[in-house]
């Protein structure tokens, strides 16, 4: 299947490229402004590509910031000032595709019919692609998001980071018509890496398992001492697995919207459950909710991944 990471590595959307260059015929990572400034999270998604030997995957830098307002410098927090501290990786041996991320999305889109998107950073890049060319929602054959929550959020009480970080954007994904996947805070939650998953990781040997061991230590401990919970949901990786395994996941069928205006709850998405059924999608529900996640089976998948890299 061909696949369009969009992303903003970030140490989770590290893991996202490495299950998605191993499961995917990755046609491009596109990358946007999120857990640390454009050019940061781009020259990460090079590096990231160089470590697992697929260099020759083309990067195209998207958007710097949300559609309205300043880019947020809450992903510090969590990923550091370069947006995946932990690890020193050398310094990229090549530049990103002399293309827009957005104008690289819709053309590889409009030029692959079947590709799927996934999209693990904030949804800037993907709407304005939708405002860039109508046609783009519906020719994604499917579009996974790894964004929101069903319940509670971790930026602020209501709003997930990605929802959070560009709810204009997100409002404009979610009535899109596109075919959505959500994997939101309560499926990537069940997803938590411990120190025990992180040495299980390491032990797979390969130079990229010990680098991924590094960085997700780094992002273990700093969401302790932001959260104090000692295991760090693997959040990006999900939204990959939700279409390469699906499997290992269970899903409902709801209606989802997001929050634009609300002085508490700007960037929630709302699930109507009055939508929600766990059989079919209907005339109501806009979305494929990722309910469920076999944590074992999903933290194998990224271990048989990285074995797979150098
Ligand atoms: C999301 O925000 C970022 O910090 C992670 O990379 C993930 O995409 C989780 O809220
Ligand atoms: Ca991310």
């Amino acid at each position: 299947m061909k696949a369009i990471l969009d992303c903003d590595p970030g140490h989770d959307d590290a893991v996202a490229m490495v299950l998605a260059a191993r499961h995917f015929d990755l046609l491009g990572v596109t990358t946007v402004g999120g857990n640390a400034p454009l050019w940061r999270v781009t020259e990460n998604a090079l590096k990231v590509l160089e470590l697992i030997g697929r260099a020759e995957v083309p990067v195209a830098a998207g958007a710097a910031g949300p559609l309205m307002g300043e880019l947020p410098r809450a992903g510090a927090r969590v990923h550091g000032e370069t947006g995946l501290d932990g690890a020193e990786l050398p310094r990229p041996s090549r530049t990103v595709v002399p293309r827009h991320g957005v104008e690289f999305l819709v053309e590889t889109v409009m030029a692959n019919p079947g590709t799927v998107v996934i999209a693990t950073g904030p949804l800037t890049n993907i709407a304005l692609a939708m405002r860039v060319e109508p046609r783009f929602a519906r020719s994604v054959a499917r579009l996974s998001i790894m964004g929101g929550s069903t319940t509670w959020g971790n930026v602020t009480a209501a709003a997930e980071f990605n929802a959070w970080a560009d709810p204009e954007a997100a409002r404009i994904v979610f009535t899109s018509g596109a075919r959505l996947t959500m994997c939101g805070l309560d499926l990537t939650r069940q997803a938590a890496v411990d120190a025990d998953a992180i040495a299980r990781f390491r032990r797979v040997g390969t130079r990229t398992a010990g680098v991924v061991a590094d960085l997700l230590e780094y992002y273990r401990a700093a969401t302790e001492r932001v959260t104090g919970a000692a295991a760090v949901p693997l959040h990006d990786p999900c939204a990959v697995a939700a279409l390469c395994a699906p499997e290992l996941f269970e899903f409902a069928f709801a209606r989802v919207d997001v929050e634009t205006r609300g002085d508490l709850t700007r960037g929630m998405t709302v699930m109507d459950r009055r939508t929600l059924t766990a059989d079919e999608p209907t005339r109501e529900t806009n979305c494929r909710v990722a309910t469920r996640v076999d944590r074992e089976r999903l933290f194998e998948l990224v271990a048989e991944a990285l074995a797979a890299c150098p």
